[in-house]
């Protein structure tokens, strides 16, 4: 089953004037002004960590316009009080759902998943691996389905991946592990074969991930921004891949300084391509493709940076 914590209200930040509004949208169910959205961006900044910009207005309308309708509320401004006024979990998690962006998909970014084979394959056994923004659940199985193809199934049997995001919705589809068929069209043969169960009659152009492949992974939530994230283990590897584009520096520098001390030693940290974490964090180095490694060594001391003179970071040694 997967975990949930309960939501929490974010700490009330100090109450500020809003200005008249100005820019109420017409054509809509709802009246929605420019004060309503630069509250809709405080909440979501201090629940969860992302940073809304100027074009995620109408998605922020369409999206929460759901959460005003199913709680029979007439407009922003009262859903809003309600949400800051009562401390009710359930609907600061369909709030925070309702506001994440979870695109994602089987085997992204391809060039991450034989450097986290080959580095598996010399780790000390067994290997746990971090997914930190899970979302439905694609990247955990890829990684699943690589620490397999790199260790045997006997070998990957001691091996864990905890999938972790702050949305519960995407959380559960991912621990159901059922897909659309064009999902995994793109895979090879072998991988459809090895790790996908077929669907026929009522679920024929389905596919479901076989439970061999799901036994290694359990999913919880997580909010990348709470100051505890209460895991007591260390891990080999972490995914943190296309959720740091969300949030601002200091959010960023501070998530990454909690990944720190949840590294083995020599663990690698695996990012999205577009999130650069050289100038953010002085625990992790870049060692190419979009793979930090600590800067630590295994006593604890940080080694000195690879940056040049210029501040430049040097190629990677990664193979691919
Ligand atoms: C664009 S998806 C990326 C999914 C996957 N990592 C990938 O690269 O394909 C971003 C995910 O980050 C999650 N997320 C956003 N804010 C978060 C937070 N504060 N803590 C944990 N997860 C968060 C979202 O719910 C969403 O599922």
């Amino acid at each position: 089953m997967m975990a949930t914590r309960a939501p929490q209200r974010p700490a009330r930040a100090a109450p500020e004037r809003t200005e008249p509004a100005r820019s109420v949208e017409t054509g809509r169910d709802f009246e929605f002004t420019a004060a309503d959205f630069a509250r809709i961006r405080d909440l979501i900044h201090r629940a969860a960590g992302i940073s809304l910009s100027d074009h995620k207005r109408d998605m922020a309308y369409s999206r929460l316009a759901r959460r005003l309708r199913a709680r029979g509320i007439d407009t922003f401004r009262q859903y809003l009080d309600l949400l800051e006024a009562e401390n009710d979990p359930a609907e600061w998690e369909a709030f925070t759902n309702a506001l994440t962006t979870n695109l994602t998909a089987f085997f992204r970014e391809a060039h991450h998943f034989p450097i986290l084979a080959e580095f598996v394959a010399r780790r000390a056994q067994p290997v746990s691996v971090w997914c930190s923004a899970a979302s439905t659940g694609e990247e955990p199985y890829s990684i699943a389905m690589t620490l397999i193809e790199a260790l045997g199934e006997s070998g990957a049997r001691q091996a864990s991946v905890l999938a972790t995001d702050i949305d519960t919705q995407v959380l559960a589809k991912g621990e159901a592990g059922v897909y659309q068929f064009d999902q995994v069209k793109h895979l090879s043969p072998e991988r459809l074969k090895r790790f996908f169960l077929k669907g026929t009659g009522a679920h024929a152009g389905m596919v479901k991930v076989r439970p061999e492949v799901r036994a290694l992974v359990r999913f919880e939530q997580l909010n990348l921004t709470d100051r505890d994230y209460q895991l007591r283990t260390q891990f080999d590897a972490i995914f943190c891949r296309n959720v740091m584009i969300y949030f601002d520096k200091p959010t960023q520098s501070q998530v990454l300084a909690r990944f720190e001390p949840l590294m083995k030693a020599g663990g690698l940290l695996f990012a999205g391509h577009s999130e650069n974490f050289t100038y953010v964090t002085e625990a992790f180095r870049l060692r190419g493709q979009t793979v930090y490694e600590l800067t630590r060594d295994t006593s604890g001391a940080r080694a000195p940076s690879r940056a040049n003179a210029h501040g430049t970071p040097e190629p990677s040694g990664v193979a691919a």
